[in-house]
């Protein structure tokens, strides 16, 4: 069933031979939004989160510690809580990334002061005193209403230190791993659901074949126990962009009731190491980070349409579980932390991430930005005791209508942006309708000069008066800094009219807007 169409997503659609910036001129795209009872629910966890042991993400992001004087509850600062909390955020995955598969998590549980001290290999060699473990870790969850989704260790860990995480996690009995949990202050078991098995096991995982992951994958699967009340769901480690050969391995010698999730990591970079610099990028930089992005629905495709092969019926979820921009690191920063500004740019990847995952909703039903705070597309970023949320922070915020909401069909013929002779699809846009018959637009112009005018046939939703919302910015290298953290703020949009079912939108150059019907 084609429940959504978008032509023109996915790779460059026309070459033209002169070279030329666009036009002022308007354009104008009928958009079809329908109504189909089958259509999938857009899951919530799509909207999920990524914290791992990189550079300043946990320690001085998140955990700053219980005797620092930045307002903090058990060592988490509260205004990060605060913020998260703006974006409903559904599940946060950690402790990696490459991280997981070095990580062994009895190293973080217990006394502080006798937890041992390890160099962590893959971000800076810097020392890692675990004092952010797995109570901590799932202490900030609980603050932040979110699922934990832990990622176990298959690179240098045994299959026995897995289970005995799950157990520690989920076992509300009288074992020596139930007991430890008790006597570290944890009485009830958390009963995490989600469970990573493995991560990048193509690289820094282990540099295993398909072939050699699949069968691991088998052997660690099976002993991550499900326990009375706690039945997991079982993550595997994917494939990375477009090595579709993994996908194809994997769903083939792994039978699906072994397997809730298959992951895929896919970022928005041009080359390795990464290049660019996040706020210092000219028009021809943007359209080519423009166009690795809307790669994305290409690269989607074509791991879903394995899927599809050896599981029509879609038991297998796909786990997008590392998306975003991946640039250069910031001048005078460590090159292993990969910290990084966010400009308006990364709002564009943002919006029009979120609206592919939300079209493919039947068969992705989790994914992860990378990552919540100080690293890659941070939605957080910090200095010190200050704290700024970024344009992609706002996008998110914008994009929590769509969580949980039933999809509704979008059909249109996307304008294009041309730059150079080279031209994308301009406009983005995916709908849904809550369970209280609000419907949402999410609707992204990523024209760098255009304003785009969109005609949405809203005759089948029923919907009577809208309201809209919008990130948008003068320049696209525009971000928020620690001076002035409120250049870039969703604003009230109103640039819209409502006419005989018929709602026009202009929708202005470089901007993410959310409509919302009722
Ligand atoms: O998110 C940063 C890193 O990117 C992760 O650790 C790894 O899984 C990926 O290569």
């Amino acid at each position: 069933m084609a429940i959504f169409k978008q032509k023109f997503i996915g790779n460059v659609i026309a070459i033209f031979f002169f070279a030329t910036s666009s036009s002022q001129s308007q354009n104008s795209t009928v958009i079809k939004i329908g109504t189909d009872d089958s259509a999938p629910i857009i899951s919530k966890h799509i909207y999920g989160h990524f914290a791992e042991h990189l550079g300043r993400s946990v320690y001085d992001g998140f955990y700053v510690g219980e005797d620092s004087s930045i307002p903090n509850t058990n060592g988490i600062r509260n205004d990060i809580i605060d913020a998260l909390k703006g974006l409903k955020v559904p599940n946060l995955r950690w402790p990696g990334g490459c991280f997981a598969d070095e990580y062994h998590w009895k190293d973080g549980v217990g006394p502080k002061q006798e937890r041992p001290v390890i160099i962590n290999t893959h971000w800076g060699q810097v020392e890692e005193d675990n004092s952010f473990g797995t109570h901590e870790f799932l202490k900030l969850c609980e603050l932040l209403d979110a699922e934990p989704y832990l990622a176990g260790n298959v690179g240098s860990g045994t299959v026995e230190e897995l289970n005995d995480w799950v157990e520690y996690c989920n076992y509300d009995g009288n074992t020596d791993m139930a007991n430890w949990r008790k006597s570290n202050g944890q009485e009830e078991p958390w009963r995490v659901k989600y469970w990573g098995i493995g991560n990048e096991s193509w690289g820094c995982g282990g540099n295993m074949t398909p072939e050699h992951f699949a069968n691991l994958y088998r052997q660690y699967a099976t002993y991550a126990r499900n326990y009375p009340g706690s039945n997991i769901k079982r993550i595997a480690s994917g494939a990375d962009s477009d090595n579709y050969d993994w996908t194809e391995v994997m769903m083939r010698d792994v039978p699906h009731w072994m397997m809730w999730g298959l992951s895929l990591h896919y970022y928005t970079r041009t080359g390795w190491p990464p290049t660019g610099n996040a706020t210092k990028f000219d028009e021809s930089d943007y359209f080519l980070i423009m166009k690795h992005c809307l790669k994305t629905s290409e690269i989607l495709d074509r791991h879903i349409a394995i899927m599809d092969k050896y599981d029509p019926k879609k038991r297998v979820a796909l786990v997008v579980d590392e998306w975003g921009s991946w640039y250069a690191v910031e001048e005078g920063t460590n090159p292993g932390f990969a910290y990084q500004q966010n400009s308006m740019r990364d709002a564009m990847i943002a919006g029009i991430s979120l609206n592919m995952f939300n079209e493919r909703a039947d068969r992705i039903k989790m994914a992860n930005l990378a990552q919540a705070v100080n690293v890659l597309q941070a939605v957080i970023l910090t200095d010190s005791e200050k704290m700024l949320l970024t344009p992609t922070y706002h996008v998110m915020k914008m994009y929590a209508a769509h969580q949980d909401s039933k999809l509704l069909p979008v059909s249109f013929e996307s304008p294009e942006y041309t730059f150079n002779g080279e031209s994308l699809p301009a406009i983005s846009a995916s709908a849904s309708k809550d369970k209280n018959g609000l419907v949402h637009i999410s609707l992204v112009n990523i024209d760098s000069q255009k304003e785009n005018v969109v005609e949405i046939d809203c005759g089948e939703l029923g919907v009577k008066g809208f309201s809209g919302t919008i990130v948008a910015s003068k320049k696209l290298q525009d971000h928020n800094t620690f001076d002035n953290p409120g250049k870039i703020a969703t604003k009230v949009f109103k640039d819209f009219k409502f006419k005989k079912g018929k709602l026009s939108v202009t929708i202005p150059p470089f901007s993410v807007v959310m409509i919302e019907g009722e």
